[in-house]
């Protein structure tokens, strides 16, 4: 079974993601406005794009620090589709949102005041870079950019993150910190992605030192193999 899930990982994240971006369509649909219904989409489309991107970022980390974690091969074999999914649902979110603004009223780009216009031009700057992560995620790109140039490219994950992080402090509704020119302001999502990056950050801090679980076996030859990362 789990050699069937590792060869079909791609596969099905790719299904999830499609079922996900037509689900909250579905779900925006039922909003009595069309102004309402794009509002919650592109709120559950940013937070779903946010959840999945930490979960791509998480699954290194976890996956070093607990060696014999069960599914383990899966979740590295699914690690690139996951994140590339993020991008694809975030494009629902910013469309959502630039949609409605443009076609209506522009100048709500910049009206409701300089921190929401902060959160937006980092919300840009992270959405390049998944798109250039995601982009550089086809095969042929890996072999063309070769394996460090791709690695350290792919490590401004690592900063796109919190990027969107901020993003989402600065104008989501659902963060307590904003008060966005329409949809009513709560905390709702703050503490949940405040957990998740701390575990994240918690699980790449315990990478950095070299520290798994269950500890690696001394080898007699090479006692010192124990602390390398
Ligand atoms: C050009 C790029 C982007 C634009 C214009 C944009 C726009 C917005 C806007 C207008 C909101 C406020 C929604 C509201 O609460 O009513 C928002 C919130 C949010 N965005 Fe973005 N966004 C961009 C990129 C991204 C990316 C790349 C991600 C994730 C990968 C993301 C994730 C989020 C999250 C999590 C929220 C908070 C949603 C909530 O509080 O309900 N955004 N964004």
């Amino acid at each position: 079974m789990l050699a069937w899930l590792t060869r079909h990982i791609t596969l099905l994240v790719g299904i999830a993601a499609v079922g996900t971006i037509v689900g909250i369509g579905i779900t925006a649909a039922y909003e009595p406005t069309a102004t309402a219904a794009f509002i919650t989409a592109r709120q559950l489309y940013g937070l779903t794009a946010l959840g999945v991107l930490l979960g791509a970022c998480i699954i290194g980390p976890l996956a070093a620090v607990l060696p014999r974690l069960p599914g383990k091969g899966v979740l590295l074999a699914g690690r690139r589709a996951i994140g590339v999914s993020s991008c694809v649902i975030a494009i629902p979110h910013v469309a959502c949102y630039l949609g409605p603004v443009l076609l209506q009223n522009w100048r709500e780009l910049f009206s409701p005041g300089w921190l929401w216009v902060v959160g937006l031009v980092l919300g840009l700057l992270a959405l390049l870079d998944l798109l250039v992560l995601a982009w550089t995620s086809r095969d042929p790109a890996v072999k063309a950019l070769g394996g460090n140039r791709w690695k350290r490219l792919h490590r401004t994950v690592y900063v796109a993150t919190p990027i969107v992080l901020l993003h989402a402090v600065f104008v989501g509704a659902d963060f307590g910190f904003a008060r966005p020119p329409t949809g009513e302001a709560d905390y709702g999502s703050l503490i949940t992605f405040a957990i998740l990056t701390a575990v994240w950050l918690a699980l790449a801090w315990l990478r950095s030192r070299g520290i798994r679980w269950p500890a690696r076996p001394a080898s007699p030859a090479h006692p010192s193999s124990e602390t390398t990362p």
